[in-house]
């Protein structure tokens, strides 16, 4: 067949087919028109002033309830503006409770009464939650960066890194205050015996000095350190206890006022918002994130003041987002055993369960998705964990068929309970 011949047939076809095309669908072409939305945006109940100020990493302007941290981080850094040696100190607390923000101020100022004094004194802080500052050589590089040392970009052991940094600091006779927030992180990548390094080079220092504050929400930390990294670190350990409800308000009240436009938040849902988070180790974060998803709703909603069902809600869907992500992030035997648990709780109208009975149903279960069986005290172990991480309740009960049995609670909303179901039952078969 030629070719033409070919375009002539495509040609009967499209011109015989010609009614159907009259008949497109015109419902069928998307009619949203965005200028609308966004005009509609643009002249809705404005809530939010600047919605930045509520982020964690906004830094205010006061810092509130923290004046014995802040006095006494600044009394055991104040001799190294007269470069006699200071301690190395190990701040802890819960998540939200101002570690990050009081130490970076202390630090801030430190430096600043440096510059005025003409001391050589210089605060480095360095967040070791990120992947760049995690490893021994990425630390020591970064650090060496700050001195200007010229690192390459390979080919260098970390020992000759050591030997630069040592070089420079000592002829700039400089006071490095080492401040490694989320030390942890750090700890859990490169070992401890990195601490133990960068203090060993105090030896070798002449002119120079090296001290470091560790921050950290594990408040077992110095006694996980290696016998001989925890007595060359020998720290000065403060304590950030969790705020209370009044402080809370007081904090979010000072932010709030940046943050929303008069009349969208009223008293009563920030001494509500205050008492929620202030039950649960008052984690300032999580009172920003709360106000700022109940703004978010009640914008969208098209109302102009941010009530407590809003605060509720955001509560809920905050908690649904933490829960699902621990949940997403878990082996898929903790998975299993985290859906035994539930299982048994149904039978019991959501009461109390025992690690027996979740062991036989996890027996069954695991091998229904094809797992190989954990022994009971492994399972133990892994519901341990999940108490840690606040997904269920437990206590060592008594004596039962396996052992020690511990009596559990879930420790999530029932509201989120189907949910959390159906993603374990769903990723246990996905990967099956
Ligand atoms: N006393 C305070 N006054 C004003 N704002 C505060 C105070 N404490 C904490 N905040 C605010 O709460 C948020 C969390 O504080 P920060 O980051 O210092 O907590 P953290 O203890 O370091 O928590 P994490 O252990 O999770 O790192 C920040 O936005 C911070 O500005
Ligand atoms: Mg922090």
């Amino acid at each position: 067949m030629s070719k033409d011949r070919i375009i002539y047939e495509h040609m009967e076809a499209f011109q015989s087919n010609n009614d159907f095309f009259q008949k497109t669908d015109t419902d069928k072409i998307s009619n949203v028109d965005p200028i609308a939305i966004f005009n509609e945006f643009l002249t809705s109940k404005r809530i939010f002033k600047n919605k930045d100020v509520l982020s964690s990493s906004f830094v205010p302007e006061g810092i509130m309830h923290r004046n014995n941290e802040i006095a006494t981080l600044s009394r055991i850094m104040a001799p190294s503006l007269l470069f006699e040696g200071i301690s190395n100190v190990l701040v802890y607390g819960f998540s939200g409770t101002g570690k990050s923000l009081v130490t970076k101020f202390v630090a801030k100022k430190l430096a600043s009464s440096a510059e005025e004094k003409k001391a050589n004194v210089l605060p480095v802080y360095i967040n070791c939650r990120l992947e760049n500052n995690n490893t021994e050589y990425r630390l020591i590089a970064n650090l060496c960066a700050v001195f200007n040392i010229n690192v390459p970009e390979s080919g260098l052991s970390v020992n000759s890194l050591y030997k630069r940094l040592v070089k420079t600091i000592d002829a700039e006779s400089t006071y490095l205050i080492l401040v490694l927030d989320e030390i942890e992180k750090l700890i859990q990548h490169a070992g401890d015996g990195v601490l133990y390094s960068l203090l060993r080079l105090n030896e070798s220092l002449k002119h120079a000095k090296i001290a470091i504050i560790g921050i950290s929400n594990n408040i077992d930390l110095k006694a996980s350190l290696d016998q001989r990294v925890r007595s060359s670190l020998n720290p000065v350990e403060i304590i950030f206890r969790p705020y209370n409800a009044d402080e809370i308000f007081d904090i979010l009240l000072n932010r709030s006022k940046d943050a929303f436009y008069d009349n969208a938040l009223n008293e009563g849902v920030l001494r509500k918002c205050a008492a929620m988070v202030a039950q649960e180790h008052g984690d300032i974060r999580k009172a920003l994130d709360l106000l700022k998803v109940a703004g978010e709703r009640t914008q969208q909603l098209g109302k102009s003041i941010i009530t407590e069902e809003e605060l509720d809600t955001a509560a809920e869907s905050l908690e649904q987002n933490i829960t699902e992500g621990m949940i997403k992030s878990m082996t898929r035997q903790s998975k299993c055993i985290l859906l035994s648990i539930i299982s048994v709780a149904r039978t019991k109208r959501m009461g109390k369960v025992y690690s027996g009975e979740v062991y036989d149903a996890y027996l069954k279960l695991s091998d229904k998705f094809g797992l190989k069986s954990l022994t009971f005290r492994r399972v133990s172990d892994l519901i341990a964990d999940m108490d840690y991480n606040s997904l269920v309740m437990s206590r060592i009960k008594s004596h039962g068929r396996y052992g020690r049995t511990r009596e559990l609670n879930i420790a999530f909303s029932p509201s989120i309970i189907n949910k959390a179901e159906l993603i374990i039952k769903e990723e246990l078969n996905l990967a099956n």
